[in-house]
């Protein structure tokens, strides 16, 4: 048996229950493309869930629920490029359902992107038989994936027969409460054989019209003077071919598919159907393409590295193998293919249906590890918001606002995705869905745009390339929504709603949302001001064009100002922060009873509304609200900015704050886990230790219980490896400085990071003791890098050492001493 190493997954035996979680876990994707871990002899059939998707490719269907018409735009399962069964001695296809497994193992290898694939099994006349398979979706050559199958007969001799091929008639149907709603995308145009070896299958999507390619070429290798038969195989929507050849005990026969998807949504191509027949009759064998892309995934870790190094007592392997697994997701969901594709980041990746494949503010964890890593890559997925900007502001028109609306979920053209209606499948019941109330996703979009500056650098990308107008419109929208209240002089943001999904609008009230949420108010202050920084930063000419394209006049950045400066922030007497006015005089909830009675109470808001009551009715949150405000900003900001609105911020609020919240949320998403790791982190660091383990684990352990499968938590994976990076290490950009603030556990000794900061690849690495920070050879001048308040310029071909302030105090070393992660 292999040992399971640091970059390994190892999935051992066959457990139909566990496969959907597997088949997530086991995506294989390049940015452009993502295919599922499923068997490749698997069709949708409750227990296996094939799925192919191309990033970007959506389509919109309608229909009728309890008399109300609603549309669904979703992500496509396209064409399964995949599909290849084999059968024994004519009998029926291999289905391990119906064999007895004596041996099942998957392993998804992330240093390389391959997953394979080992089985045995006795079939029904007492037959035994071994499946080796390996797959890649390769990492250079978007359009191409490929199956490598070993198949020998260990004690028998007789007939095989493989199809394979490509099969159209797939549906999305991977998530079960959409499942009562339509999901056939697909038209079937056409499918036939274009050469001895390949065959093509070119569909269009029902609404959208993208017309979508995927050819696949199999090609045998047997032993001399097996002779092959291969016939053509067609079905309704599905073609290949059909391989009938004779084995021989011990003798291993090799079937190898290479897969071409293509659709025209691509850039650089005349017709899908012609691409791929053009891709495939180029395309060397499986183990060149192989080769080609172990090597191209082995320059991407290095780009990307993360190491833990000479530690006394290092962090377990499955931690750190877990770490990487969430990184490899990352790394498959988006890449420099999207450079040209026009697509936003799914929040459960190319990996599951989940969310349909839309896009939401879980940018605003993702894009922290691309900045630094792949700044290109950062400014194409923000130009999926850029020009998304026109939706955004016919959105606030029609809310009868000014500046720009970006939608909750997002899909292909910008306008609101999200559903009107929502099944609770606990009570049966379908739901009105307010959660686009979520304003706050345009001051997500602003602050991803100001962090992606702060990290390169680059004015033209706010001057040129419309970065400038996303920001100011969407200051102007949340400008415009804040009304002044002349009862107390302040500004109000009412009928919204913050982070916490559970609180959807008042007790009893028939008005969505509530007023006042103190994350998206504080946000909306923090935005004014980098609005107004933005206009000083720029060149007067570029300055003058701007406000004169937007007429942006100075009485309306005086009323910015005052909004600013006189927003309200709800603060309770004891000086916790209130998630939104009113928050206090809700309830409390009797977490104890419901925890003995439910155990697990993740969807807290289905359990209650099964028993005929409402979340909304109690101080109860699904995921960390306020505490969003702690994870963007250090105490010092924050008190700054709460400061400029004349309240005070005492430090004993912080942990006040924290401890309230904490005791009332129930980690129904899981972002939850990574927020509070990462506040936690400066107020109780044994316990930021515990989320951090959840969140690292989130999809591994599927800790929502059943989730995984639908998808992996994409926010959440990027956000363990952001922890690390921004929380552990302390990195940070900020006026024009590279900053380290490193919470480094000395035990597990030293964190080495690849970086890049204002173009310069650069290594830190980082102990509880010191920050040392390299940057490669070349030209060009110093960028500048801090520990607490020593900056130093830090030149190309240099190195600079840096002590960390407080070094070897006791807190530090209490992030070592947590039981379980670190050995005693
Ligand atoms: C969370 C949102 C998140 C969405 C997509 C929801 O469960 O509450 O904050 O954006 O999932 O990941």
């Amino acid at each position: 048996m292999t040992e399971p190493d640091m970059w390994t997954l190892v999935l051992d035996g066959w457990d139909p229950a566990d496969e959907g979680r597997r088949e997530a876990l086991c995506t294989l994707g390049n940015g452009y493309l993502g295919t599922r871990g499923a068997l490749p002899e698997s069709s949708a059939d409750g227990v296996h869930y094939p799925g192919t998707y191309a990033a970007g490719v959506f389509n919109r269907l309608s229909d009728v629920i309890d008399g109300v018409a609603v549309e669904n735009e979703s992500m496509v399962n396209l064409p399964n490029w995949l599909d290849l069964r084999i059968a024994v001695e004519d009998g029926a296809w291999l289905d391990l359902a119906s064999v007895r497994v004596l041996e099942h193992r998957e392993q998804l290898d992330t240093a390389r992107g391959v997953l394979h694939r080992t089985t045995r099994f006795v079939d029904g006349a007492g037959r035994h038989s071994r499946l080796d398979q390996r797959r890649f979706v390769h990492r250079e050559r978007r359009h191409l994936a490929g199956l490598h199958t070993a198949f020998v007969a260990e004690d028998w001799s007789g007939r095989l027969t493989v199809a394979s091929g490509v099969d159209g008639t797939v549906t999305n149907s991977g998530v079960a409460r959409y499942r009562h709603l339509s999901g056939r995308h697909l038209e079937v145009l056409t499918a036939e054989e274009t050469g001895d070896d390949t065959v093509l299958l070119i569909a269009a999507t029902t609404q959208s019209r993208h017309r979508i390619a995927v050819g696949a070429r199999t090609r045998v290798t047997v032993p001399v003077d097996t002779p092959v038969a291969r016939v053509p195989d067609r079905a309704e929507g599905r073609i290949g071919h059909r391989l009938t050849l004779e084995v021989r005990a011990g003798e291993a026969v090799e079937i190898e598919k290479i897969a071409a998807v293509v659709t025209s949504r691509d850039v650089a191509i005349a017709e899908p159907g012609l691409a791929a027949t053009a891709l495939l009759a180029e395309a060397p064998g499986f183990e060149e393409l192989l080769a080609e892309h172990t090597r191209s995934w082995g320059r991407l870790w290095r780009r990307c590295r993360i190491e833990v190094l000479d530690g006394t007592s290092p962090p377990p392997v499955e931690t750190v193998r877990d770490l990487r697994l969430a990184g490899f997701h990352v790394l498959q969901t988006v890449s420099r293919h999207d450079l040209d594709l026009d697509a936003g980041i799914p929040a459960r990746g190319l990996h599951g249906e989940a969310y349909r494949g839309h896009v939401f503010w879980d940018e605003l964890f993702v894009l922290p590890v691309l900045v630094l890593r792949f700044p290109a890559l950062a400014r194409a997925l923000l130009l999926y918001r850029v020009r998304r900007l026109d939706a955004a502001r016919r959105a606030a028109r029609a809310a009868g606002h000014r500046g720009a609306m970006f939608p909750w979920q997002s899909g292909s053209d910008g306008r609101e995705e999200s559903q009107r209606l929502h099944l609770n499948p606990l009570s049966g019941r379908w739901l009105p869905d307010v959660s686009d109330r979520q304003r706050h996703i345009g001051l997500a979009v602003a602050h991803n745009l100001w962090q992606y500056v702060q990290a390169t650098g680059d004015l033209a990308f706010l001057t040129d390339e419309g970065g400038a107008e996303v920001l100011l419109e969407v200051a102007r929208f949340f400008a415009d929504l804040a009304e002044h209240d002349p009862a107390d002089g302040r500004f109000h943001i009412r009928g919204v709603m913050g982070p916490d999904e559970y609180t959807t609008r008042y007790p009893g009230s028939d008005r969505p949302g509530i007023d006042d949420n103190a994350y998206t108010n504080v946000l909306t202050v923090w935005v004014l001001q980098r609005a107004r920084e933005l206009l000083d930063l720029l060149p007067p000419s570029r300055r003058d064009e701007l406000t004169a394209t937007l007429d942006l006049g100075p009485a309306e950045l005086r009323h910015w100002r005052e909004v600013g400066e006189r927003m309200a922030v709800p603060i309770h007497p004891d000086g916790v922060i209130s998630q939104f006015a009113g928050y206090r005089d809700l309830p409390e909830l009797d977490w104890d009873a419901y925890r003995r009675r439910y155990g697990d109470l993740q969807r807290l808001d289905r359990i209650l509304e099964a028993e005929g009551r409402s979340v909304d009715d109690y101080q109860a949150s699904k995921q960390a609200d306020v505490l969003m405000l702690f994870y963007l900003f250090s105490a010092d900001e924050l008190r700054d900015l709460l400061g400029g609105l004349g309240y005070a911020l005492p430090p004993e609020a912080i942990p006040r704050t924290i401890d309230h919240y904490l005791a009332r949320t129930a980690h129904g998403s899981t972002l939850s886990a990574l927020v509070h790791a990462w506040v936690l982190a400066r107020a109780h660091r044994e316990e930021a230790l515990d989320h951090f383990d959840r969140v690292v684990r989130s999809d591994v352990a599927d800790l929502q219980g059943g989730t995984t499968a639908e998808g992996v938590h994409l926010g959440a994976m990027a956000g363990a490896v952001d922890v690390v990076q921004r929380c552990f290490a302390g990195v940070e950009t900020r006026g024009d400085v590279l900053r380290f603030n490193p919470h480094w556990p000395g035990r597990f000794g030293v964190l080495e990071l690849a970086l890049q900061y204002r173009g310069r690849p650069l290594t830190a690495r980082v102990t509880d003791r010191e920050v040392c920070v390299s940057a490669d050879a070349g030209p060009g001048g110093p960028v500048r890098v801090a520990v607490g308040d020593e900056i130093r310029d830090l030149w190309p071909g240099e190195t600079v050492r840096l002590r960390v302030p407080g070094a070897s105090g006791v807190g530090r070393r209490a992030w070592g001493q947590r039981e379980g992660l670190v050995a005693p």
